[in-house]
């Protein structure tokens, strides 16, 4: 063998080896990560926990908190801050933008950029995604019309209602119904109403191929019994 075809031959196995170790389709160890957790907020309870004063009033609808690469090892576990690429939202599609503000608005300071910049750093950065397509997935999912919550959760009889609770179980059935999967459910305490919990977000589980999944019931946070869906 020449020499110019050896360095040949071993540059192909090089790159078959590394080649297989990060593209390979069922590889796991190329994604930092075991599934996705889209996370949605529901407006009207993040401006009522207390020690939140919302510069503009909360529309009444879910919108995105963040998507959330995360491992099954208990519900806090997720890789964070993994690489130090910096968000650049001009970089980002016009018309990504505007959805951004529209569904991914900062609704506890006003600071939507700075909002963004932290859920990429935190988030974005161990999805192995680049950032228009991490924005764009998250934008896109949350506007599909088969992930409307507020309309599933109306056309199963549960409205926002500050004076009625609803049972835990009824919400995720309500949801589950739609979508087909288990639903996660963060709650929170209401201001001025002696702990009473309500629902805050709602998660979508994703797995590494973005197909729709069952979220993990036990990592549910603090939603048991009646809680309000807040007006
Ligand atoms: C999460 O799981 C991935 C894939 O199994 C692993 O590489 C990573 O170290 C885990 N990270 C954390 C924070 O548990
Ligand atoms: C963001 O991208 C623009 C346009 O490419 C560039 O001029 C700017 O320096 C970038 N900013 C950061 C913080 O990387
Ligand atoms: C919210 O932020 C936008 C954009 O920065 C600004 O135009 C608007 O005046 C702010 N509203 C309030 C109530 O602070
Ligand atoms: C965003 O995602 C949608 C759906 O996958 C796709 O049709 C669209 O081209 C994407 N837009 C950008 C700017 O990447
Ligand atoms: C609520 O948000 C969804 C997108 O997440 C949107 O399709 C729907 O029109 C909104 N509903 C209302 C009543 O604004
Ligand atoms: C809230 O629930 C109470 C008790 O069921 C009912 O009387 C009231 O009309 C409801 N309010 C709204 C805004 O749906
Ligand atoms: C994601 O889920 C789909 C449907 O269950 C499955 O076909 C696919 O192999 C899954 N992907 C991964 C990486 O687990």
């Amino acid at each position: 063998m020449s020499y110019t075809s050896l360095c040949f031959s071993l540059f192909f196995v090089i790159f078959s080896v590394v080649s297989s170790r990060y593209f390979s389709a069922n590889d796991n160890f190329a994604v930092p990560y075991q599934y996705l957790k889209l996370v949605l907020q529901w407006q009207p309870s993040v401006c009522s926990v207390p020690r939140v004063n919302c510069p503009v009033p909360p529309s009444p609808n879910f919108t995105i908190h963040g998507l959330w690469p995360s491992n099954y090892s208990d519900r806090y576990s997720q890789p964070s801050y993994c690489t130090k690429e910096q968000f650049n939202l001009s970089q980002l599609p016009r018309n990504l933008q505007q959805d951004m503000y529209a569904y991914w608005p900062d609704v506890i300071r006003n600071q939507s950029e700075k909002f963004w910049e932290h859920e990429w750093a935190q988030h974005g950065t161990c999805s192995v995604m680049t950032q228009k397509y991490y924005f764009n997935f998250t934008v896109t999912t949350t506007k599909d019309q088969k992930y409307n919550l507020l309309s599933f959760l109306e056309e199963e009889g549960i409205s926002p209602n500050n004076s009625r609770t609803v049972d835990t179980r009824l919400v995720k059935a309500a949801i589950e119904k739609h979508i087909k999967k288990h639903p996660g459910l963060r709650c929170v305490p209401k201001k001025g109403q002696g702990g009473q919990y309500q629902l805050n977000e709602v998660v979508l589980c994703f797995n590494e191929t973005k197909v729709l999944i069952d979220c993990v019931d036990s990592y549910d946070s603090n939603c048991r019994g009646p809680i309000l869906f807040s007006e």
